[in-house]
């Protein structure tokens, strides 16, 4: 199976999991694969609350309602992709530079699914680069900062984020205690939010294997 049929065939079993109600979708091609099959099954929600304006445009390209976070409450389940993610189900995320929205709508969900193809499960993060939305203004000093911690910061050329910010992208971190390491960067000043998704990790994670889907959790 291909890289993409694998992620079609997580997004198909991500199905199985959306409840009645409103839920929250991610970003990517993975997400996007998902945002497909949900259009499949659009009479079983109220709507759904959208992690980045271009998710926003395909649930509305599919006739699903964009519902407003702050209007929906507490959603039951908030389905997603990952850059890379370890069997303790901690995660980098915001390749596709929608970081800050999909942690915040991840922390309003009871329930993170996180649907990847097998090349993104790792025994340790930062081999992808971690991405950290910045205040414009702040670039410079935020990448001394990270330099600080070890690592190599870019800046993601002619990419700006929904909040109007810019990315940098930190090569070059082992990243042996992503719980302790998302805390510290969040810490810098002018730092938005970074990619680590370890405080709220995935709950469940379905991978997508030459063998099947496969469900694995972290306990
Ligand atoms: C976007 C993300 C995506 O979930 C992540 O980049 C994975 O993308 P894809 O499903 O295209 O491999 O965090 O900000």
């Amino acid at each position: 199976m291909t890289q993409d049929e694998l992620k079609q065939a997580t997004a198909r079993a991500a199905v199985e999991y959306v409840p009645a109600g409103i839920i929250g979708v991610g970003t990517g091609s993975t997400a996007n694969y998902f945002i497909d099959e949900l259009a499949r099954i659009k009479g079983r929600i109220d709507g759904a609350v959208a992690s980045s304006e271009a998710t926003a445009q395909r649930l509305k390209s599919h006739g699903i309602p964009v519902l407003d976070l702050n209007s929906a409450g507490e959603l039951a389940v908030y389905v997603d992709g990952a850059d890379e993610i370890t069997e303790h189900m901690h995660m980098i995320k915001g390749g596709g530079g929608a970081l800050t929205r999909e942690k915040i709508v991840a922390a309003c969900s009871r329930k993170f699914v996180c649907i990847a193809d097998g090349t993104k499960l790792v025994g340790m993060l930062g081999k992808f680069p971690l991405p950290v939305e910045v205040i414009p203004m702040a670039q410079s000093h935020v990448a001394r900062q990270l330099v600080k911690l070890g690592g190599q910061p870019v800046l993601r050329q002619g990419f700006t984020t929904d909040n109007g910010n810019v990315i940098l992208d930190v090569h070059g971190l082992k990243i042996m205690n992503p719980v302790e390491l998302e805390s510290e960067i969040n810490q810098i000043t002018g730092v938005v939010t970074n990619g680590l998704f370890a405080r709220r990790p995935a709950d469940v994670l379905l991978l997508g294997t030459g063998e099947g889907v496969k469900m694995l959790t972290g306990d």
